[in-house]
């Protein structure tokens, strides 16, 4: 049953209120003024408030900015009185659903209040998706590098500084950055990521800036950029060692103006979006070499962060393994609880050139491949893991021809690792026939595990 608080200093109002509402079905509540409104939310959740706007003591409008400081608020309708119907459409702007005004219209009334229960409930909907959808960031790992990882993220997340995330692939940049976003002041606004180095050159200034309709062949229609949708947001630049001179050109006139235009307008659209980058390159030597602006990286590298490789935290291996086994048992429905301390160990000597997301897909594969499995062995890891990444690889081969197929091995390993065992895409990315890595999987020895 849907339940409704009253606020009025009227007892006719409230009393009338409750009539008509509980005649309709709805559970009611009823305050006399803001400050017992308030104490009654604190008791119990309520799913619309009907608010006088004129109160004694702390006045409608008062009382409605502490009820949407409240998680989880009720829709709040104001109702007004002859002098305070400027007041409360002040009200709507400042979140209030709707205004009823007195005489109260019974028909007014019982939609107002039907379409706010509506309205609530999306709302919480909405949250309930958008939790689902946004993946988590939570950072693991209890060793002292990624300690001061989450130190200096704890530190520099509810400054508006800009921060420039720098790490080799995998090792979790775009998780730093959303932890960042997450702990920020702008953390109920949109994290918006735009990966520079996936969309083609030709169509990123557009990605970022948006476009008029006809701009160029193909623009069909408006389209609003990255950046006007993290307004109020987190701007997430992915691989920004990619983009070309020219977007980087126009990022740093839009860095220093806060303004920028669309491309094939002229119009200049305002933004405030925190702007978070990274890169897997050496940006000083990409400036070096002519491929990135240095006044850029200046104005990106105000808050550097690093994260280290996953072989520099190697002792963060067993509880990373833990909590992807978890994660990954949850998604797929699968009962795997544990991994053997003689598994963790091979785990712990591997070299892990494609940092936390190769173990993770590690334990993904393992995961899918051994359904009934709950305690992973050192049998059920892939062969790849195996190698020993304290030795370097190398001097153990006498011809080329053996460290050639040695390191062929290996990397077919990594690339079916990546693809789950899928044949098939495998080839696709590697670029051979699907035949031919059959052949190569044969001659080096690697069992097809489809
Ligand atoms: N410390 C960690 N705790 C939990 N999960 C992690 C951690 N580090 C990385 N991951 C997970 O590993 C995967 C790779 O991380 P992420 O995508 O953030 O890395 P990246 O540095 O952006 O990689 P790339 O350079 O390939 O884009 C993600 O699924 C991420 O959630
Ligand atoms: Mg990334």
């Amino acid at each position: 049953m849907h339940s409704i608080l009253i606020v009025d200093d009227e007892p006719g109002i409230r009393q009338s209120l409750k009539g008509v509402l509980e005649d309709e079905g709805y559970k009611t509540s009823s305050a006399e003024s803001g400050e017992a409104c308030l104490e009654t939310l604190a008791k119990r959740a309520f799913d619309v408030i009907l608010l006088d706007v004129w109160l004694p003591g702390i006045d409608g409008l008062e009382t409605l900015q502490r009820i949407r400081d409240l998680e989880n608020a009720p829709e709040v309708i104001m109702i007004s009185g002859h002098g305070t119907i400027e007041t409360a459409v002040r009200a709507t702007k400042l979140g209030a659903y709707d205004f009823l005004e007195k005489p109260l219209s019974l028909d007014r009334t019982l939609i107002l209040v039907k379409n706010a229960i509506a309205a609530k409930r999306l709302r919480q909907e909405n949250r309930d998706l958008k939790k689902q959808l946004t993946p988590r960031s939570t950072i693991v790992g209890n060793s002292i590098p990624m300690k001061a990882l989450r130190q200096q993220i704890q530190l520099m997340a509810p400054t508006n500084g800009r921060v420039l995330i720098y790490g080799e692939s995998g090792t979790g940049k775009e998780l730093v950055a959303r932890a960042i976003h997450a702990q920020s002041l702008r953390k109920d606004e949109t994290f918006v990521e735009v990966n520079c180095a996936a969309i083609p050159e030709d169509l990123i200034e557009s990605e970022l800036f948006g476009h008029r309709q006809g701009s160029f062949p193909g623009a069909t229609t408006d389209k609003e950029g990255k950046f006007q949708k993290a307004h109020g947001g987190t701007l997430f630049l992915d691989e920004v060692g990619d983009m070309s001179l020219k977007t980087q050109a126009k990022v740093l006139r839009t860095l220093d103006e806060q303004r920028f235009t669309p491309v094939g307008s002229d119009e200049l659209v305002t933004v405030d979006a925190r702007l978070i980058a990274s890169t897997n390159k050496d940006l000083e030597e990409e400036i070096s070499r002519g491929n990135f602006r240095e006044d850029l990286f200046y104005r990106l590298n105000v808050i550097p962060f690093s994260v280290p490789p996953l072989r520099e935290h190697k002792e963060d291996v067993p509880l990373l393994a833990n909590h992807f086994l978890k994660e990954f048992s949850a998604t797929y429905g699968r009962r795997a609880r544990e991994i053997t301390d003689d598994a963790i160990e091979t785990l712990m000597r591997y070299a892990w050139p494609g940092n936390v997301r190769e173990l993770r897909n590690v334990i993904e594969r393992i995961v899918i491949m051994n359904p009934t499995i709950t305690r992973f062995d050192r049998k059920h890891l892939p062969p790849l893991v195996h190698r020993d990444g304290s030795r370097r690889a190398g001097g153990e081969f006498s011809t080329l021809h053996q460290a050639r197929a040695a390191y062929e091995r290996d990397y077919i390993l990594k690339k079916l690792d990546e693809h789950h065992g899928n044949v098939s895409r495998t080839a696709e990315v590697l670029g051979l026939e699907r035949s031919h890595l059959y052949r190569k999987m044969k001659t080096l020895g690697i069992a097809a595990k489809e």
